[in-house]
């Protein structure tokens, strides 16, 4: 960064701590890794240094907190005073970190700075949304906002670098970890993983609130196979390159200082010693200069692979495919050195890795800068602006799935109308402070978050109402010891809130896999219960992953999605459900019919056999056999519509959108012009707030791709906008399409545009929208 660019962005640090400046970043933090001074600093360090302090700086310990399996070391002093560990997680406060920093420092040869790690996942202290959540508010900015305020939380207390953000996209909801990410579609997953980098690394990685981002897990671990976690899987390289790498691709570009690699075997590979995805793709393609780590334990997890008969071997594939630091594996602390010296590995790849690591403390700035000012550890009370954008991004969140009116009524049942009432409210989610953290969130505390219950509470009382709460039923059990007093306080209520969910702990996130995506236990029969009751119902599911919801489909007036909320869960809730903002959050994963029906993903490709309406089979009657060989022989299920529920880009508001025809700048476009990014065709139409509240919707771009040379899928999204817009007024919402969302993997492997019909549709959802079509020749 040139002195020009430095200045202005550390004035904007100085002044916008949390909103930082967007255009300035990309290229800042790239070249934070590539600077010509601090390369010299890095060469002369490693002169200086023995084979077995090179190894120190490969080597990461998880302190004292366990998120993984297996034992940890007691000797940490000893190995720190000789430079033998280079990275510490699971340390917290400042002073903690700084005392072990100071051995490091003061007490090693070369007093090389350690860096301090941490799973800080979806907020520090103040616990935001899980990310799956945070994607469906499809505002990239609110959740690079996020990702500031964690950073800068964290930092406050020693942590200097995240393992986020997550972006593996994940298409099957059976695996726990597609709470983790941002769901099903590379685009979006793109755009969110610029925003996280930008968020966690600020302007400069130097500045003391930067914190290293770790996009992760490299790669293809959320296509378990089964949804099985920890699975193999099967990728092509097509698909690899098209669905599964350009979120990580997004992150290298946006300045990640580091990637770790992934659990998962990878076409029989095992990701974490697998050189054509960590080396020839990732430095060799993208240019990556930052260093990778490997999962907890996933070096010595080679040899449960099959790939290694000894910890050696291990370490040795691991090493030469491109993993720089061994994440408590123990591995490179204890066999790479004889490795090295018998010849089996050579000394510049030990060389190139410590490279790599120095390299980003270098650019970090640690070694002039090694401890964390301890006068902001440890956080006493959040902080409210942090409190504030928490409920935001909550409220932006939260995806209506459905809003009728209940029976006898014309108005949709939501929102409530602030006179006083008096709501049941129901469900063992209602009251949970716990379960509102989500799956990672180490630091949150549950005495912080305010819940449904108590938020809902407080709005009655206000509204000089009464709220009967009755938890009713356990998340995970056939007792129905509760449902009594739960239907008895329905029966008293103008209206029932059902809070139904998951176990955000264990049922979600890392091994939480499930064979059936449904509501556990007994709760759809407590939801029954109440339901019958005849009083009007809302049911606010509260999961990490997509749900089977068909019979609250069919059964109840009102559904709204809020994932894991975190802190601010209760207040977000209660002014969506009352009108006070009104819903803007959109699906990012497919909501299936069973669970069999996964993976599902909107982004699929036709087969040659459609079903009759389509891939998705809007219009075949499931009630008869089919009545002809036609009818038969398509893909399609026997008992079951291709469709998901809810797909991907789906959600309701409290107003209606309408969109005008689409225009576009051309009817056609050469492919070479394209290809020489010398061409764009402009997409445009104008949506309309047609209801009577003002509302954002998220206007979505899909194309489709016919006459390639292979198969495209059936719709891609390649743009988004999230317009505001008040009752009656309408916007014209332009895109772009050129060479980056028209090119693909073509059939000789070149990432190409090729002649082609397209169509284009912008619209609401994956499956909607105002169609036009242009030709590229
Ligand atoms: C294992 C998880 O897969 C990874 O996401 C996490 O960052 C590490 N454990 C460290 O806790």
């Amino acid at each position: 960064m040139n002195h020009a660019r430095r200045f202005i962005a550390r004035w904007m640090l100085l002044f916008f701590p949390i909103f930082v400046a967007i255009p300035l970043l990309p290229q800042s933090l790239r070249q934070d890794l590539a600077n010509a001074k601090n390369d010299a600093r890095v060469e002369a360090l490693l002169k200086r240094m023995t084979l077995d302090e090179k190894i120190g700086q490969l080597v990461q310990y998880s302190y004292n907190t366990a998120t993984g399996p297996g034992t940890t070391r007691d000797d940490y002093p000893q190995l720190l005073a000789h430079g033998r560990i280079g990275s510490f997680f699971n340390i917290t406060g400042a002073q903690e970190v700084n005392a072990t920093q100071k051995i490091a420092v003061e007490k090693s040869r070369l007093h090389i700075p350690l860096i301090f790690g941490r799973d800080v996942i979806h907020g520090y202290r103040t616990i935001f949304p899980i990310p799956l959540a945070m994607s469906a508010t499809w505002n990239p900015e609110l959740v690079e906002q996020a990702a500031r305020v964690a950073a800068v939380e964290a930092t406050s207390e020693g942590i200097r670098w995240t393992f986020s953000p997550m972006v593996d996209i994940a298409r099957d909801a059976r695996w726990g970890r597609i709470a983790e990410g941002a769901g099903e579609d590379p685009y979006l997953g793109m755009a969110m993983a610029r925003a996280y980098v930008h968020g966690y690394q600020g302007p400069s990685l130097r500045d003391p609130t930067s914190m290293l981002a770790c996009a992760k897990h490299f790669v293809g671990y959320g296509a378990a196979e089964a949804g099985r976690e920890y699975n193999s899987a099967d990728i092509s390289e097509r698909v690899l390159r098209q669905i599964y790498l350009p979120p990580f691709q997004a992150a290298v570009e946006a300045g990640t200082a580091t990637v770790m690699s992934a659990f998962n075997s990878l076409q029989e590979v095992p990701a974490s010693a697998n050189p054509f995805t960590l080396t020839q793709i990732l430095r060799g393609e993208w240019g990556f200069r930052g260093f990778v780590v490997s999962d907890w334990t996933s070096i010595p997890e080679l040899r449960n692979h099959g790939i290694a008969l000894d910890d050696a071997t291990a370490a040795r594939r691991a090493l030469t495919a491109g993993v720089d630091m061994d994440m408590q594996g123990n591995l490179y602390a204890t066999v790479l050195a004889a490795q090295v010296r018998s010849g089996k590995i050579p000394e510049s790849v030990v060389d190139e890795a410590a490279r790599r690591v120095l390299r980003v403390k270098f650019a970090m700035g640690l070694f002039d800068h090694p401890y964390a000012d301890e006068s902001k550890s440890p956080i006493k009370n959040l902080d409210p602006e942090h409190l504030n954008l928490a409920r935001r991004v909550a409220e932006e969140s939260f995806v209506l799935l459905k809003n009728d009116p209940p029976s006898g009524g014309s108005a949709p049942l939501l929102p409530f109308a602030s006179r006083p009432v008096t709501i049941a409210l129901v469900g063992p989610l209602a009251d949970s402070a716990e379960n509102m953290l989500g799956s990672w969130s180490l630091d949150g505390r549950p005495e912080e978050v305010v819940t449904l219950r108590a938020a809902l509470a407080e709005r009655l009382d206000a509204n000089q109402g009464k709220l009967l709460y009755a938890k009713g039923t356990e998340i995970n059990t056939d007792s129905e010891g509760g449902f009594a007093e739960a239907v008895s306080d329905a029966q008293q209520a103008d209206v029932v809130v059902v809070a139904l969910g998951e176990d955000a702990k264990w049922m979600t996130g890392e091994a939480g896999s499930r064979v059936h995506v449904d509501l556990p236990g007994n709760q759809e029969k407590l939801l029954n219960a109440v339901a019958a009751t005849g009083k009007p119902v809302v049911l606010v599911v509260f999961s990490g992953r997509p749900l089977v919801l068909n019979w609250a489909a069919k059964s109840v007036p009102a559904i709204l999605e809020a994932w894991f909320p975190g802190v601010q869960a209760g207040p977000a809730l209660v002014r969506t459900l009352f009108g006070d903002v009104n819903p803007s959050g959109r699906l990012t994963t497919s909501f299936p019919r069973a669970t069999a029906q996964e993976p599902l993903y909107y982004d699929a490709l036709n087969t040659g056999r459609p079903a009759e309406g389509g891939l998705w089979q809007r219009t075949t009657d499931l009630s008869r056999p089919p009545q002809t060989p036609d009818e038969k022989y398509v893909s399609r299920y026997v008992d079951m519509p291709n469709s998901p529920l809810y797909p991907f880009g789906y959600g309701l508001s409290y107003t209606t959108f309408a969109y005008s025809k689409v225009t576009l700048s051309a009817a056609s476009l050469s492919a070479e012009a394209l290809n020489r990014d010398n061409a764009t065709l402009s997409v445009s139409a104008e949506v309309e707030n047609t209801g009577g509240r003002a509302g954002s919707e998220v206007v979505q771009l899909y194309i489709r791709q016919q006459g390639t040379s292979v198969a495209r899928p059936v719709r891609e999204l390649e743009g988004f906008q999230k317009v505001t817009l008040a009752p009656g007024e309408s916007k014209r919402v332009e895109f772009t399409l050129g060479r980056e969302q028209l090119a693909f993997w073509n059939i000789d492997m070149k990432d190409v545009v090729e002649p082609a019909n397209v169509t284009v549709w912008v619209g609401g959802s994956s499956v909607e929208g105002s169609e036009a079509g242009f030709t590229i020749n």
